[in-house]
């Protein structure tokens, strides 16, 4: 189990909280008016705060830095107002949970922490972090996405590898409990060190991340209900989802981006063998540069963690890379092992 630290304003409550969790020796409760800062190194934070007035704000963030230098993920209970808590949560650089489901959901979010790689280097957290705000800047704020903004958000990406190495960065992005940031960033950074792979100019490399990091760009428009769902999706959520890559296209369409980075953001569920969708496109109707987003978008939703279900390992990942075939374009699927080979598991730690 995860070691977590419970941050709260009611004590009682967060006994009964911690009584009620599988782990309750890894969890630590701190009092939010307390005289001493929480210390130690806890794998997860959660606050349990039931009123979040500002100086309780200020509070939180206190005890939230001085544990969180290793990019320590931070999940807020909700008690009242849920639209009021997700911006609370997002100055807090933290992911909502519903207060009243936090028994039932955390014993595996501990779980799962427990079995998460280990701390990223301190480069890597901290431009995961850089590129963390960027989204939520650039593409969550609700303002017009223009090519100069992507380019700026690309290469932001683009040094971070650069400079901390693709595994770390995965390290460091699989930390993520925003779901939506976690996928788009892991996308661009597979997507960045496929080209370098692919030994494409700069030209090239550029333009290939820059289209991974837009490409589910419609997710923006996906009510918060179904994108940040802690359960498998039904059949009419996944129904609504799937909207997001025509409605990614109707976003950036007539604003300056060309064609090939469009037809990514529309076509990267597309399918070679026609399955796909929004246009159940086939074969040569897919271009080259949406294959290659495509390969690292499937690769990266496996590699991922989720409310209801565990990174798989670079190997499970490639194997059902590999085993799509018809589906995806082999060759190019051969060409990305060497990038997933960055994630050796005896090297990162990771499990399933
Ligand atoms: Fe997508
Ligand atoms: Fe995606």
């Amino acid at each position: 189990m995860a070691d977590l630290l419970l941050i709260t304003d009611d004590l009682r409550h967060a006994e009964r909280l911690v009584r009620d969790l599988d782990g309750r020796e890894g969890c630590r409760i701190h009092d939010l008016y307390g005289e001493a800062e929480p210390a130690g190194h806890p794998s997860l934070i959660v606050s349990d705060v039931r009123d979040l007035t500002s100086e309780a704000l200020v509070r939180l963030r206190r005890c939230v830095d001085a544990v969180h230098g290793q990019g320590v993920p931070h999940l807020l209970l909700v008690h009242g107002h849920a639209a009021r808590a997700e911006i609370q949560a997002r100055l807090l650089g933290a992911e909502t949970l519903p207060a009243a489901a936090a028994a039932r959901l955390l014993p595996a979010r501990m779980r799962d922490r427990a079995a998460s790689p280990p701390p990223a280097s301190a480069v890597a957290v901290r431009h995961a972090r850089e590129a963390g705000r960027f989204l939520d800047a650039a593409f969550f704020a609700g303002d017009p996405i223009t090519p100069t903004l992507a380019d700026t958000g690309t290469e932001l990406v683009a040094r971070a590898i650069h400079e901390a190495g693709i595994g770390a960065w995965v390290r460091a992005v699989q930390r993520f409990d925003d779901v939506t940031h976690q996928h788009i960033l892991l996308v661009a950074g597979l997507s960045a060190a496929f080209a370098c792979r692919l030994g494409l100019s700069p030209r090239d490399r550029h333009h290939l991340a820059k289209a991974a990091l837009l490409h589910d760009v419609g997710k923006t428009k996906i009510p918060a209900a179904i994108l940040k769902k802690p359960a498998r999706l039904d059949r009419e959520e996944l129904r609504i989802m799937r909207t997001h890559a025509a409605l990614g296209h109707a976003m950036l369409a007539g604003s300056g981006f060309d064609p090939a980075t469009l037809a990514v953001v529309r076509s990267h569920h597309e399918m070679l063998d026609g399955s796909g969708y929004p246009d159940g496109l086939r074969g040569g109707q897919i271009p080259d540069l949406v294959r290659l987003v495509t390969i690292g978008d499937i690769y990266a939703a496996l590699i991922e963690r989720r409310p209801y279900k565990s990174a798989l390992t670079e190997a499970a990942a490639l194997a059902i890379l590999t085993g799509m075939t018809g589906r995806l374009d082999a060759d190019l699927v051969r060409a990305f092992r060497p990038v997933a080979d960055a994630f050796d598991p005896a090297a990162t730690g990771a499990t399933a």
